[in-house]
């Protein structure tokens, strides 16, 4: 269930996730007259977009089809035009999990860089929640600032483009949880404990080196957290198949101890097998994702 209010039909403005396929998918803006060039032909936004219900197979020029389906975080996560790293899935959802967001959570972010970990914190705490994400670098707090207003979430986001290290988060004493993924988290931890509520809260910093880590705990120790915790999600996806095979059937009363009468002759019948293909590759290092507790002062 989701308090990110989607509309069921495609209006003037939606950006929608045209899906050609797992690998292939593209964001699009919905505009009055406007067209879009697929693999299997054009989409006039007009006739084949305006007014149809997401979810809708819609029928290209060329005769082929594609989805046009909402920008939720996951397909935007895979999807997004990147300005940066940015965080997918297997780890925003750890993320959100052990941050313990919720609809009414108020959370501060930094950096927010290309905005997919912010659009997955926004779905989690609307309709109520409050994201205040921080940005130095001011293309980005500006695109993605543009990209909250097209997909209808900016009223539960406020885009600082500021320092985090030098200016911290522009609020103070609201935060139930703080997020950091920036190159020297250390220099914003002070900046994340004036942020959280008196009451505590919880802190995630997301850092590729064990260095980073390292100078992180050390810093969270100094400002009185606790229950610090670092680790690493690993992904293994494993593919679990339905094979066709053709069995001979002696029908329910057929075996060893069927009684006199002759086995009926056999019937071929199609039997679904299941089989797993093992993981070939993992997915590779991402990242440490370092989590403490804020008590309460
Ligand atoms: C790796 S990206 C964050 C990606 C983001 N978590 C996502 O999922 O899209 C790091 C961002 O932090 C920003 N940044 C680095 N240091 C910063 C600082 N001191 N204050 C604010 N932003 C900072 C960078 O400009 C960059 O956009």
């Amino acid at each position: 269930m989701s308090f990110v209010e989607y509309s069921e039909r495609i209006r003037e403005g939606d950006v929608v996730i045209i899906y050609l396929g797992h690998e292939s998918m593209m964001p699009v803006k919905v505009q009055a007259g406007g067209k879009t060039q697929t693999r299997y032909g054009a989409i006039r936004h007009s006739t084949d977009l305006i007014g149809q219900s997401f979810g809708s197979k819609v029928t290209c020029s060329k005769g082929g089809w594609v989805l046009v389906l909402h920008p939720t975080p996951e397909l935007w996560t895979v999807s997004l035009p990147h300005r940066t790293q940015i965080l997918y899935t297997t780890d925003i959802a750890t993320i959100t999990m052990m941050l313990e967001l919720k609809p009414g959570s108020v959370v501060c972010e930094s950096g927010t860089g290309s905005g997919s970990l912010s659009h997955a914190i926004l779905r989690t705490i609307a309709p109520t929640g409050h994201l205040h994400t921080v940005e130095f670098h001011q293309q980005r707090a500006e695109k993605v600032e543009q990209e909250f207003q097209e997909h209808r979430v900016d009223h539960l986001v406020t885009v600082r483009n500021q320092d985090v290290c030098r200016e911290g988060f522009g609020v103070a004493g609201v935060a139930d949880a703080v997020f950091l993924d920036i190159p020297s988290p250390w220099e914003a931890v002070g900046h994340a404990h004036t942020a959280m509520k008196r009451h505590g809260g919880r802190l995630c910093s997301f850092s590729p080196c064990i260095e980073q880590v390292q100078r992180t705990c050390e810093a969270l120790t100094e400002r009185g957290f606790h229950d610090l915790s670092t680790l690493e999600v690993a992904l293994r996806v494993h593919g679990v198949r339905s094979v066709g095979l053709s069995l001979p059937d002696f029908g329910p009363d057929a075996g060893p101890d069927a009684g006199e009468t002759p086995a009926p002759a056999p019937v071929h019948t199609s039997v679904a097998i299941k089989t797993t293909i093992p993981p070939r590759e993992m997915t590779g290092h991402t990242g440490y994702l370092t989590f403490a507790t804020k008590p309460r002062t």
